[in-house]
């Protein structure tokens, strides 16, 4: 009979008995890494409950070592198959199937292996027989690797593990090649730190990673230049528009296109040969120079710099190639052009993109003082005519210094990749708009999904209030253009805060020490505080619905019962309360609405504040403001929770449906509020949510609890140890929150969301 019915009981006691012969201080989880069975030393290790065809496990593992040398990792010289119930292991040698694994596999490894044809075993041990269990802890000591060849399926995975394995290396050290007048030889050439895992790469140039020369950058680079390619599909795509400014040059003129962060040149790749003899493009990356030199260098009218010298290579930087620098705006080569008013510049840019006061970037400790580009000539101009927050963004600096330096003549173009909100929010320019896409970002080597528009602009000013995109995602599959219709960008001019936040005091408004952080709890000490707060039995809770834009959505959408430390908000008093709740609604859109075309598009607004005022004053809008009403109360981020501050006082939530200590505010006035099916089955959801939270074990009878409280304070949960799965320690009650929010979401997108676009709270 089986010892084993289950493949993991069995490859755990393999593990119990071999580790401690082998690497006593290894965890599991450092075995199962990569989703396989375990990598130990030089040894993939593939477990089942038995073997029925050694060939189809064999390729499974081929896919697992093909995987393994896409990530970077070592790819391990023996494979072992293991069949716990015949305590038998079977053993190949990789290099022998270095073809099969540099081959790239799609879906999971495990599915349709039949029909491989491998060699024999090189061996096959019985773990039953103590003289076969030594041999197998010699082989799981063997430290030996197949080395593989580097290729532009797998480079980026070996330079990030090259980044991390050498935090002070640049690019030059992994991709430097023996070509040009700066010799570094990279570890792909000569390899050092991987001399055991991968063979030298002899290509003599890097030409073959071109599309790649951005993932390649090391991490100081990353910050700096903000790269993220162009597929190809939108390269040629956006030559449309790129064709349409070459239609405008008046007859009799010449013509330039000038691409000053042209990177390898992707976008330059569909042009034809005419036309990419009025091409001028430069790159500030040394090895994107080179790259961009071999592929275009003979074919375009001028590369900046025209040839290497010896001074070319600065630190991984071209000397005289930094767009943002004086040096590169006075190029004699590019003046002549705009010098000469028989000539028609148009630029075709996709500028590099960084926002250094993102939270992502703080995240990553690169923040906003790191960047050497804040730094530049172009940027400190641009801060002498652009207030606020438009002139801490890469891309802006490009945009403005491109209609700044460059154009000069209304038949002068700029085709330009941005998100939107340099035009829709910031209003750095105000151009006549020629035609534009709406791209997917997703597909600029990033794995966020937003909303890119690359827009022709004429150098003619123009006031216009809305442009329209026609808006394409790819199909990575079938390598092809998915149509999503037309999309609108709407110009915003007014943010809540200016219009919609409550700004009086009530002379009844005493000094109170209660601050909270953003998860509705004390805020922590020590903290750095900036809020004054005050206390009033009217106020009811603080609201905080910051930026146009829906960066960082959480942060962004505050609302908590007491004061937030940071302030930079209001009071949300019981008088007006209710109005002012379709900003916190507003903020939550992008939550319930993922798809690209939303973000960075889509934004808030206060534009419609006075036709919303009015009909708010006649009573239109009652039913509408009883919706929001139910739906902050039934959502997640509204972080509202009752407590007793560290004044003494109990700060009771009032906007929730828990009428177990009283009728809170919320109740009392939603029964105004019309019940349709929609709001009732919402309603009866919260009835189960507050049945089963009311069985937890930390329930207590005193409080009165929103959905956030009960999902932070009562939905509990605990890692199990065998299987390190989340157990929920009250299902019914999981459950029934998840089920919530299902149903709040439709509620949402159906009663709420079209009202909020009508009053131009998203816009
Ligand atoms: C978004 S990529 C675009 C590359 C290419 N045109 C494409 O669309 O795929 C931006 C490029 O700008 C380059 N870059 C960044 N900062 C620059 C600067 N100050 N001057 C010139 N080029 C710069 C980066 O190295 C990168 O290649």
């Amino acid at each position: 009979m089986d010892k084993y019915i289950l493949e993991r009981d069995g490859q755990l006691d393999f593990f119990k008995v071999f580790l401690p012969r082998v690497k006593p201080d290894l965890g599991i989880d450092d075995i199962l890494a990569d989703n396989n069975d375990g990598v130990i030393n030089g040894n993939l290790l593939e477990f089942k409950l038995h073997v029925t065809d050694l060939n189809a496990v064999l390729f499974q593992c081929i896919k697992y070592l093909s995987a393994l040398r896409v990530k970077g990792k070592p790819v391990p010289a023996n494979i072992l198959i293991i069949d716990v119930n015949a305590t038998t292991v079977w053993v190949y040698h990789s290099a022998q199937y270095l073809a099969d694994i540099e081959k790239l596999y799609s879906g999971g490894a495990s599915k349709d292996n039949t029909g491989f044809i491998g060699s024999d075993a090189e061996a096959v041990l019985h773990y039953d027989q103590p003289l076969d269990v030594e041999s197998i802890v010699v082989l799981l000591k063997e430290c030996n690797f197949t080395k593989i060849h580097i290729d532009e399926n797998c480079i980026v995975g070996w330079a990030t593990s090259f980044y991390k394995a050498v935090p002070t290396a640049r690019k030059e050290d992994f991709l430097g090649d023996d070509t040009g007048k700066h010799k570094t030889i990279g570890e792909i050439r000569k390899p050092v730190h991987f001399a055991q895992y991968i063979y030298p790469y002899i290509g003599q140039t890097n030409i073959r990673f071109n599309y790649l020369m951005d993932k390649l950058n090391d991490t100081i680079q990353k910050k700096n230049l903000g790269a993220f390619y162009t597929h190809k599909l939108y390269a040629e795509k956006s030559l449309e528009l790129v064709r349409t400014a070459i239609a405008r040059v008046p007859a009799g003129n010449d013509y330039i296109i000038l691409d000053r962060c042209a990177g390898t040149g992707n976008l330059e790749a569909g042009l034809t040969d005419e036309e990419l003899s009025h091409c001028i493009v430069s790159t500030v990356e040394y090895y994107e120079y080179k790259v961009l030199q071999e592929l275009l260098g003979a074919k375009v009218r001028h590369i900046i710099p025209p040839i290497e010298t010896a001074e070319t290579f600065n630190a991984g930087l071209v000397t005289g190639a930094d767009a943002l620098s004086k040096d590169y705006i006075d190029n004699k080569i590019i003046r002549q052009y705009i010098d000469n008013p028989k000539c028609t510049i148009i630029l075709f840019e996709n500028p590099p993109y960084a926002e250094t006061t993102s939270v992502e970037h703080q995240k990553k400790g690169v923040g906003a003082k790191s960047s050497s580009w804040k730094q530049s000539y172009v940027v400190a101009e641009m801060k002498k005519e652009v207030r606020g927050t438009a002139s801490n963004d890469l891309g802006n600096a490009f945009i403005w210094s491109g209609f700044k330096y460059y154009l000069r003549q209304p038949t002068d173009s700029y085709i330009v990749y941005s998100p939107v909100k340099y035009w829709k929010a910031q209003h750095l320019i105000d151009k006549e708009f020629l035609g534009g896409f709406a791209f997917n970002r997703h597909h600029f080597h990033t794995n966020i999904n937003a909303c890119i528009m690359v827009a022709l602009w004429s150098n003619k000013a123009a006031s216009i209030n809305n442009i329209q995109l026609q808006a394409l995602d790819i199909d990575e599959k079938t390598n092809s253009f998915v149509s999503f219709g037309t999309l609108d960008i709407r110009r915003i001019y007014t943010l809540y805060s200016k219009v919609y936040y409550d700004k009086r005091t009530n002379n009844d408004d005493v000094a109170g020490n209660v601050l909270l952080g953003y998860d509705g709890t004390p805020a922590r000490d020590g903290v750095k505080t900036t809020l004054k707060p005050v206390y009033n039995k009217n106020i009811i809770g603080y609201m905080v619905i910051d930026s146009s834009s829906f960066d960082n959505p959480d942060l962004m959408s505050v609302l908590i019962r007491c004061g937030l430390y940071k302030g930079h908000g209001f009071y949300l008093r019981e008088d007006n309360y209710l109005e002012k709740l379709p900003m916190f609604c507003a903020s939550r859109y992008i939550t319930y609405n993922t798809s690209w075309t939303e973000r960075a598009r889509i934004m808030k607004s206060a534009d419609g504040a006075s036709r919303y005022k009015a009909d708010v004053a006649s009573g239109k809008l009652l039913q509408f403001l009883l919706k929001c009403l139910l739906f902050t109360c039934t959502e997640m981020q509204c972080h509202m929770r009752s407590f007793i501050g560290s004044d003494g006082r109990y700060y009771r939530n009032e906007l929730c449906l828990d009428g177990t200590n009283g009728e809170t505010i919320a109740l009392r006035d939603i029964k105004r509020l019309i019940l349709g099916d929609k709001e009732k089955a919402v309603l009866k959801q919260w009835e189960t949510v507050l049945h089963w939270a009311k069985k937890a074990k930390n329930y207590n009878p005193a409080l009165t609890y929103g959905v956030y409280q009960i999902y932070a304070e009562l939905d509990t949960s605990h890692i199990d140890e065998t299987t390190g799965d989340t157990i929920w320690d009250n299902v019914e009650l999981h459950t029934a929150l998840a089920g919530l929010k299902t149903l709040v979401k439709e509620y949402y997108n159906s009663e709420i969301v079209p009202v909020l676009f009508e009053y131009e709270f998203l816009k």
